[in-house]
């Protein structure tokens, strides 16, 4: 069995930082969401998986950078180029001649899943379907692919989201597809959007007599970090796992309190209050009277001085200067970003120089 993961795309709900930068490298707990992605098909056997990148070549360029040839993980990967966000079954059709007729995982690189897909791998194996898709539960389902299932498990209908959804039960974005998918993704017309849904291909394989679609239940958490808020999500989720790990120094006169990760050459001045689940990258510099809170990840070469953060993700080469009392809460910070307290200048009031699609909360 073969992996696919789909990391084109353009990602315009998490403008501005997807101006430049691909969304499946926003980093959860300091590691990008694509690298959760590649390991666990790893963990579940997957030797061998294809990369469906975009047409921009920075693009393309940091997510080689970042994944490379797969030898971290054990595996080989493959780069498949999309000449454009033409939808989930575009993106899978050109991947037919990488799967070579094997069977394949499915997964988007923006999903991500605390269990793992080990026993959905299995599963699949042992009951051999023509397709299997991994369901969650959730309140929202018209903003997903929705399925319906009878008693045996086996799928009875699907939607891609439905105004007025027959189920609860969301398609998560794995999936596990043999060779028949190609032809069923040559059959299919472009759909809302103009894009060729993965939905409609996997309803001609459904509604087939002769075909078993099964499915396979999500125990725990999951998560389609598409938005700002998805990704902080998953990032209080990773954290309340993480092994802590204090490689850096910290001063004497400085309080680490819970889960903190704290990476190479990163100091921790005096009078700080680092209360976990907390991780600290290599090369930052923390304090003197600073607080840093629960649930946050500060990527590498940060300086974060005064005022607290709590429940945020700094991405990386980020300054923060505030004063005593200043507080950033629930906040996603790209790289290279600059946060000044003027506390104590005048004319009062704040100074800004944001991006297109920027949101500011005061
Ligand atoms: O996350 C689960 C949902 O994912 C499913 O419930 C839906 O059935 C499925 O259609 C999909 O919906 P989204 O609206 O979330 O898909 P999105 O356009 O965000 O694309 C998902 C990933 O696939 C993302 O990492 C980018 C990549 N992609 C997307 C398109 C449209 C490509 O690689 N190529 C593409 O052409």
């Amino acid at each position: 069995m073969k992996g696919l993961i789909l990391a084109g795309g353009l990602a315009t709900r998490l403008r501005p930082l997807t101006h430049t930068g691909a969304k499946q490298l926003i980093p959860i707990a300091n590691k990008p969401v694509i690298h959760y992605v590649v390991e666990d098909l790893a963990n579940a056997g997957i030797k061998e998986i294809g990369i469906i990148v975009g047409y921009d070549k920075d693009r393309i360029a940091s997510i080689v950078n970042s994944v490379g040839d797969g030898s971290n993980w054990g595996v080989k990967v493959t780069y498949i180029e999309q000449d454009a966000p033409r939808g989930l079954a575009h993106a899978i059709g050109i991947a037919e001649g990488f799967m070579g007729g094997e069977d394949f995982v499915v997964y988007l690189g923006d999903n991500m899943i605390k269990s793992g897909i080990k026993s959905f791998v299995e599963n699949f194996k042992k009951d051999r379907p023509i397709c299997s898709l991994l369901l969650a539960k959730h309140d929202q389902p018209q903003k997903f692919g929705v399925a319906v299932f009878d008693e045996l498990g086996n799928v009875v209908h699907v939607e891609e989201k439905p105004e007025n959804p027959k189920s609860n039960y969301v398609i998560t974005g794995i999936y596990i597809f043999t060779s028949d998918i190609f032809d069923a993704i040559k059959r299919i017309k472009p759909g809302k959007g103009g894009e060729l849904q993965i939905t409609d291909a996997i309803k001609l394989l459904v509604d087939d007599p002769d075909k078993i679609v099964t499915c396979h239940k999500v125990q725990g958490w999951w998560d389609d970090a598409g938005t700002a808020e998805a990704i902080l999500n998953a990032n209080y989720m990773v954290l309340m796992d993480i092994v802590p790990e204090i490689k850096g120094n910290i001063s004497a006169d400085s309080k680490v309190l819970g889960k903190v990760g704290v990476g190479e050459n990163t100091i921790i001045h005096e009078n700080c209050y680092v209360k976990g689940p907390v991780v600290i990258g290599n090369n930052c510099e923390v304090g003197p009277n600073t607080y840093i809170g629960p649930y946050t990840s500060i990527g590498d070469n940060c300086k974060i001085k005064g005022g607290e953060i709590e429940s945020s993700i700094i991405i990386g080469n980020t300054t923060v200067d505030l004063e005593n009392g200043e507080k950033i809460i629930h906040s996603l910070i790209g790289k290279h970003s600059k946060i000044i307290s003027r506390k104590n200048s005048v004319p009062k009031g704040g100074v800004f120089v944001l991006g297109e699609n920027s949101e500011l909360k005061l």
